[in-house]
């Protein structure tokens, strides 16, 4: 694992505005995500945990601070471009799995170049993001439902759809919000097992919200916020009193 940060941001702030009131929900982040890693978010709800993991993947901007990906500010960069940077090095992960329920486990794969920002790219590659996307659920065990809806999949299957379509992009960095929450104990085990496959398998990094304690103890590093605060940076291994 080489120690050089994929993902980075320097006095990150983020406010929402309740009417005119602004509401600060992080004050002034610095953290930085080793490329290969598998870093893990923790803190009470409420924390900033989703709203970090936001700026983070450029879904969201900073009230002020910065976001770097592989050292270039990305967080100063027009929506467009950062679309871009999203959809080449970024996948995500949610609790809730956000499928379309149209469509099959293989269409829900497919989604991320489907929706590539050039269409021709979509009809020129389609086949070769067929087998991808296939080879993908082959992998996570999902060889057999690729023609399933969400509704016919259980919960388990369909996170294991959410990471096949996160991984679809062969992405740098994949960010995930709470993706156990949602699952009973031993099919949570299942996809963290997945997860940190991933990881040594493709040297994939990751960046986990989790309340798992049995997932935060298998992270290389883990990150605690308080308040909007990073509050501590630790190896689970040697947790910091709290
Ligand atoms: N879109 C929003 N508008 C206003 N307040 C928000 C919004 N999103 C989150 N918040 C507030 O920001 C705080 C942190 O939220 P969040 O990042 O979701 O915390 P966590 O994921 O750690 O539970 C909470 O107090 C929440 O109510
Ligand atoms: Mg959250």
């Amino acid at each position: 694992m080489s120690s050089s940060p994929i993902l980075a941001c320097v006095d990150l702030h983020k406010s929402y505005t309740m009417g005119r009131v602004p509401v600060p929900v992080l004050n002034g982040i610095d953290l930085e995500v080793r490329e290969g890693e598998v870093l893990g978010l923790v803190g009470a709800s409420g924390a900033g945990k989703s709203t970090l993991l936001h700026l983070l993947g450029l879904l969201d901007v900073p009230s002020r601070g910065a976001v770097y990906l592989r050292g270039e500010d990305v967080s100063s960069k027009g929506g467009q471009r950062r679309s871009a940077l999203r959809n080449r090095e970024l996948g995500f992960v949610f609790q809730f799995y956000h499928l379309i329920s149209e469509l099959s486990a293989l269409g829900n794969t497919l989604l991320p170049a489907m929706v590539a920002p050039r269409p021709w790219t979509w009809l020129l590659q389609r086949g070769r993001e067929r087998a991808r996307a296939r080879a993908l659920l082959t992998r996570l065990g999902l060889s057999a439902r690729l023609s399933h809806l969400p509704a016919q999949l259980s919960g388990g299957e369909r996170q294991r759809i959410a990471i096949a379509r996160a991984l679809l992009g062969n992405p740098s960095v994949v960010l995930c919000d709470e993706p156990t929450g949602n699952l009973d104990s031993r099919t949570g085990q299942e996809i963290m097992d997945l997860l940190f496959e991933i990881n040594r398998e493709q040297g994939t990094t990751f960046v986990i919200v989790s309340h798992d304690d049995r997932l935060v103890r298998r992270c290389h590093r883990v990150a605690r916020l308080a308040d909007g605060s990073l509050e501590a940076v630790y190896n689970p291994q040697q947790p910091p009193a709290s």
